[in-house]
């Protein structure tokens, strides 16, 4: 890094700049990989780069549909700038298909699809390892009002049957994802919005032919080929023609 600008937040995987203008902020990719709560770690050279692009072609795909979200545009191989919001203290997972720890927690076959979309909480919080949580947990801890909580579904389901097409497109079966949100105030309002990123990392990918994992688990699991399966969803979705070099552009 060059630039001398001041850091809001350091995450897992993302950290926030101030932004240019107030009410703005700029959100930078790393490498890092996580897992498990941090208790696996990697550096995954040109992972950033790729998320910030899937999340950048994503989002503004969502926005044309009338999805709002923190996106404003993209400055460079690893940057966006982004509309500072107050998050929202919850991980929202939508699952068409059981895996991971819903298959765990229920004794549920990988693979199996789900009676209809499931929406879960899991409440924010590293130290507790981010526990699921429900409406009573979301509304007695004034997490979010119950209003907001309908707002985040409503979102929910419908970028589920947005990005379920989008990617049923290109031979890709949305079995699951995690987003977030934030407030955005106006005046004595505030309106809720989906911020943080939809990349490989916070979704699960499966190639609709072989069923082969295109997505984090690849990292979980110890698949090997995390970056080509990132670089493959790239690749289907029409973006990042040139992978190699654009990986290669280490500087931010
Ligand atoms: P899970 O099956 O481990 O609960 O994960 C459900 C979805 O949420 C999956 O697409 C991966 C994503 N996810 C995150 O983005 N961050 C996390 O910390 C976890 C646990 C899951």
């Amino acid at each position: 890094m060059t630039t001398r600008r001041k850091k809001i937040y350091e995450g897992k995987a993302k950290i926030l700049y101030e932004g240019p203008e107030p009410g703005t902020l700029i959100q930078y990719f790393k490498d890092d990989a996580t897992a498990f709560n941090a208790q696996k770690k990697a550096i995954l050279e040109g992972k950033g780069v790729i998320n910030n692009r899937i999340s950048e072609y994503i989002m503004t795909r969502l926005n044309s549909i009338g999805v709002q979200n923190h996106f404003i545009r993209r400055l460079n191989l690893r940057e966006q700038l982004i509309k500072e919001v107050e998050i929202v203290p919850l991980e929202v997972v939508v699952r068409n298909i059981a895996a991971g720890s819903i298959a765990t927690r229920l004794g549920l076959t990988e693979g199996q699809p789900l009676p209809r979309s499931i929406i879960e909480f899991y409440y924010k919080d590293d130290k507790l390892g981010d526990p699921m949580v429900s409406e009573e947990h979301i509304t007695a801890f004034n997490w979010a009002a119950t209003q907001e909580i309908d707002d985040m579904m409503a979102t929910a389901l419908r970028v589920n049957d947005y990005l379920s097409g989008l990617f049923s497109a290109v031979g890709i079966t949305l079995v699951d994802f995690k987003i977030e949100f934030g407030r955005i105030y106006e005046g004595d309002f505030s309106r809720i919005i989906l911020a943080d990123e939809i990349s490989p990392d916070s979704c699960r990918l499966w190639d609709t032919v072989t069923n082969e994992k295109l997505d984090k688990d690849r990292f979980r699991r110890d698949l090997g080929n995390v970056i080509e399966s990132y670089t493959e969803v790239a690749r289907r979705l029409g973006i990042m023609k040139e992978m190699p070099t654009v990986i290669q552009g280490g500087v931010h």
